[in-house]
Formats: C-alpha cells, structure tokens, sequence
C-alpha cells in the first residue's frame, strides 16, 4: 500500500481520545521505552518527540531536560496535547507543532540532541520509512541518542494467533507474513518491521546501534491496563529484565532501537 498521510490524521482526529486514554494508563508498550528513554536523557537535553501524541511522553522528558518540540500529524491529538501539558504547568518548555515527520524541514540539521520517535508511529509511514528516519537523523546533532520503535513483524503475528479466533488468524498471519503489512484503520496501513530491518535503516542512516528492546514479551495482550496497580512495577521490573534479550528480540508487539548519531 502507498502512505497517506490525510487517512492516518483522520484516523486519529478520531481516536484522540482513546489514544490518550491509552497513554496516560499502565501498559508495558508505553512504559518501557520510557524506562529507556529516562536511562538516556541528560539535563541539557534539546530533544524532538515525533509522532508525539497526546503529551504524555513530552510531559515526562520535560521534567527532565532542557526543551522538548513534539510533532504530531493529527490536531485533535494535538489539542489533547496541549491541554495535558497546560495542565502538567509545562508550556514554557514544551513547543507543539502540527507536522509529517516524514518531511522535517521545518527544522535544522543537527538542531537535537536527544530524538524520540515511539509507539508504533514510524510504521504509519509505510515506505516513507526509510526516509523518515534519514530525517530524524538529519535533525539530530551528532553524538544524539535516538530512540526509534515500530511494529515488530513478529510480535504481531504472535499476538494475532492469541486472538480468541486464533485458528481463524492463519491466513492473516500469511498475509502479514508475505506483504509486512497489516491494516490498522480504514485506509490506513502499517509496516511490520523485523530486528535486521529496522537496524539496518538506522545504520545506513549513519546510526551506531546501541540497545534494542521488544515488548511486552512476558504477556501477550499489549493492553495491562487491568493489572492489579500494586504490581504494575514488579512486572515492569521482570519485563525491562526479559525485553533486551537476543533471544526474544522482535517478540515483542513494539520494538525499538537506541541509537547514536555518529
Ligand atoms: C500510537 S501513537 C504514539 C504516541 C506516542 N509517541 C506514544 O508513544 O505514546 C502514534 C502517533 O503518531 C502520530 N502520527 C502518525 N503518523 C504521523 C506522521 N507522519 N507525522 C507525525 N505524527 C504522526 C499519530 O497522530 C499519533 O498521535
């Protein structure tokens, strides 16, 4: 399928809400790659959210470093954005702009030192992926860490089979299989990425690879948000021990690289 950029903003000026629902609740796909993004953030830190969402991870870095700029495709998401930051008493330090981070001209070579694109957005941008990431690469200064997640392939043909119609998700899981695809709302597509893939797009791009993660590998619903809340962080602990081992990477249904710019 080729990417269109107004079918994934309608999708989501329509599942704003849900999506910062989704955000603000417990669920190892958003707390782990925060975990990593709180290991790598430094105080002096100028850094690009893309794909940003509604705030949640901007509020986060924010507390945490210089400035934050979050682009995001979709003005209701945005809208949302801005009343959670407002909110988190954060506007001064946090700049929200409407945008394709497929195209980041609107920034300067080297202008971050600190990148952040997570939570499957990259996978939106179908074969505009690769572009996208030689973009968020142009952005970022040189020595930045870079923290970029996509869909994971296999991750989601693992999760598809612990449907509750698992044996009618076979031809499904061909189908993604054969074309790295899944459809993800009316007119909206997703590119499914392996480890290889998604590592050799960040090197080509001049990235040196330092970590990568995949979750959750330790439930199958990327959804916890029922977990009992007294044991949200020892589950948590157990996953950030399990998500970066070779052996389960790309396990995982969200699977994310740190990287430097060298
Ligand atoms: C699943 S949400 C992830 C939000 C956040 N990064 C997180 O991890 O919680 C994906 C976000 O990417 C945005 N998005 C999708 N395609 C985009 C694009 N080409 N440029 C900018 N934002 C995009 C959507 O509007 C949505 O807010």
């Amino acid at each position: 399928m080729t990417y269109k950029p107004e079918a994934v903003r309608k999708a989501y000026d329509e599942i704003a809400e849900k999506e910062d629902k989704f955000e603000k609740e417990f669920s190892l796909r958003n707390q782990v790659p925060r975990e990593f993004i709180k290991k790598y953030l430094k105080p002096s830190d100028n850094v690009l959210d893309a794909g940003g969402g509604s705030g949640i991870n901007a509020i986060m870095m924010a507390r945490g470093c210089k400035r934050v700029t979050l682009v995001d495709i979709s003005p209701k998401i945005l809208e949302l954005a801005a009343t959670n930051i407002q909110e988190a008493g954060l506007t001064e330090k946090i700049n929200i702009m409407e945008g394709n981070i497929a195209d980041l001209g609107q920034f300067r070579e080297a202008e971050f030192s600190f990148v952040v694109c997570v939570g499957g957005t990259l996978s939106y941008l179908l074969e505009k992926g690769q572009q996208t990431i030689q973009e968020l690469v142009r952005v970022a200064k040189r020595g930045a860490t870079l923290i970029i997640g996509c869909d994971s392939k296999f991750g989601f043909v693992r999760w598809l089979f612990n449907q509750s119609d698992a044996e009618n998700q076979l031809e499904s899981a061909i189908e993604v299989y054969d074309t790295n695809e899944y459809q993800a709302a009316e007119g909206v597509f997703a590119r499914l990425y392996t480890v290889n893939e998604l590592t050799r797009l960040l090197e080509d791009a001049g990235c040196e690879i330092i970590e990568i993660a995949s979750t959750p590998t330790l439930v199958d619903s990327w959804e916890q948000s029922s977990y009992p809340k007294e044991k949200q962080r020892k589950l948590l602990d157990l996953e950030l021990k399990f998500c970066c081992l070779p052996e389960l990477l790309g396990m995982g249904h969200h699977l994310f690289c740190i990287a430097r710019k060298m």
